[in-house]
């Protein structure tokens, strides 16, 4: 049986304030959209029909999913009409599930009870009683049986009195949702066509309603200000804290964690407050994370320790630290930084394009780029690779048991043969053999006796 999820954004997101569509804006790292579009996805959908108007081009250009197409809805005359654009698109039967693009943290469990409790035969409602259920459409039953959705403009007195309200989500058999579809009016108080008068149709058809619920409300929130996007991604950031914790991690402070991406994590990882992990990160076991370091697209092997306020970035290179190094405090570690196993990288030593082998230390004050440094180099504080001539970029090959002396400036290209040593302060422009030493600055002089200036009178 077909599955086509129709998936509502075209409305404008005013109350977001802002001049990106509401939808576009992020959870987690994601938009909101494609939130609902990977959950959908995983559902299984043969069809993922998203409709779009307000800001449609740059919505339709920002999000991705198998089976996805787009419907334009201009202008918004309301839910029901959004549904009717999708109409032409839906399979000609099956189940049609009906999700909102700015309701993000919806569940593929909830999302298939949903299907389940529809069968292509039924409609079935997502509800759920709220405390404070004003805006809401209501669920008006007559016993058990649900009769009626009714929106909070047009409802009376008594039926506000009613705290379960329509989630926004329904899953409808796809003939019948085109036939109720193509009889909706515009008759109520906002002028709109509702795609909730569905239901007083399928009671009036004899088509069965069920309703279903979530498990938790966050599933079934939806966005409309920055207070409640705050919100929601601090819920589901708790959630995720909660289950990487389920799994043996030591969170120093769950509300202090944050995941926009993909993390995982070995056994005994411990992880203090303020960390951010972007993309895929993958921590081996064992690994240490101190405060405040932002780690993105990374492989971090067992045992590493990365000390306070460390920022990792491998963007679409990635970054990979082996097992034992030590990292920071104030590292920088940029894309195609591979770091082998028991790497020392100090305070404020930036690493990008490099490889470094076991053992090798740049502990102060650095800067390494586009080098492939030995086993157990010193790379003395202050020390740079000049990589690049203001053109090209040009690499440094420093070879094992090598020595560079503090404030040493290496030009690329340039080679520094096995165990040589370079003297501090040295700017080196020519190839250095193994077992040397080489000093390149001006000597020092002595002039005695020297009297300083003294102050005119
Ligand atoms: C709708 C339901 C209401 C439910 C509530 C849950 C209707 C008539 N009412 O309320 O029962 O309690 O959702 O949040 O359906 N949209 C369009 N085109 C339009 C209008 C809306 O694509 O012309 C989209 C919006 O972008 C949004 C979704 O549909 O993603 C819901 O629209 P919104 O205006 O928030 O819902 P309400 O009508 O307030
Ligand atoms: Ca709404």
């Amino acid at each position: 049986m077909a599955l086509d999820i129709v998936i509502m954004a075209a409305g404008k997101g005013t109350r977001m304030k802002s001049s990106l569509p509401k939808v576009l804006h992020k959870l987690a790292g994601r938009s909101l959209l494609q939130h609902v579009l990977d959950t959908a996805v995983g559902l299984g959908a043969d069809r993922i029909v998203t409709i779009t108007g307000h800001g449609a081009e740059q919505v339709e250009a920002a999000v991705q999913a198998a089976h996805l197409q787009f419907v334009r809805q201009m202008p918004q005359l309301g839910t029901g009409h959004a549904a009717q654009q999708a109409v032409p698109a839906l399979h000609a039967e099956g189940t049609t599930l009906i999700l909102n693009g700015d309701v993000p943290l919806i569940t593929a469990h909830t999302a298939r009870a949903l299907i389940e409790a529809c069968g292509g035969k039924k409609l079935a409602l997502l509800t759920i009683e709220l405390a404070d259920p004003t805006g809401y459409g209501r669920i008006v039953r007559q016993g058990d049986a649900v009769r009626a959705i009714v929106e909070h403009k047009d409802a009376t007195p008594e039926q506000r009195q009613i705290c379960e309200i329509y989630t926004g989500m329904m899953a409808v058999p796809t003939v019948a949702l085109k036939r109720w579809l193509s009889q909706l009016k515009n008759d109520n108080v906002q002028g709109e066509y509702y795609l909730t008068d569905i239901v007083a149709m399928a009671v009036a058809d004899g088509t069965p309603v069920v309703a279903a619920q979530p498990k938790g409300e966050a599933e079934v929130l939806g966005v409309n200000s920055p207070l409640q996007l705050a919100d929601l991604e601090r819920r589901h950031q708790h959630a995720l804290a909660e289950r990487f914790m389920e799994d043996g991690v030591r969170l120093a402070d769950p509300a202090r964690f944050d995941v926009r991406g993909e993390l995982r994590c070995g056994i005994d990882v411990e992880i203090d407050i303020n960390c951010i992990f972007e993309g895929q990160v993958h921590l081996g076991h064992g690994v240490r994370i101190g405060a405040s370091c932002v780690i993105r697209n990374a492989q971090i092997a067992d045992n590493v320790v990365i000390h306070p306020f460390t920022h990792i970035d491998g963007d679409t290179q990635g970054v990979k630290v082996g097992a034992g190094s030590m990292i920071g405090p104030f590292a920088r570690l940029r894309p195609g930084a591979e770091l082998a196993e028991e790497v020392h990288i100090g305070n404020f030593v930036e690493v990008k394009n490099s490889t470094l082998a076991k053992g090798a230390k740049a502990n102060h004050l650095a800067y390494l780029g586009d080098a492939t440094v030995g086993e157990r180099v010193n790379y003395g504080a202050g020390s740079i690779t000049a990589n690049y001539d203001g053109a090209n970029k040009h690499r440094t090959v420093i070879g094992n048991d090598v020595h560079v002396g503090s404030n040493s400036v290496l030009i690329a290209p340039v080679t520094l043969g096995d165990g040589a040593t370079i003297g501090g302060g040295s700017t080196i422009s020519k190839n250095v053999a193994a077992g040397d030493l080489a000093v390149a600055r001006g000597k020092q002089m002595a002039i005695s006796g020297w009297a300083r200036p003294v102050k005119k009178r």
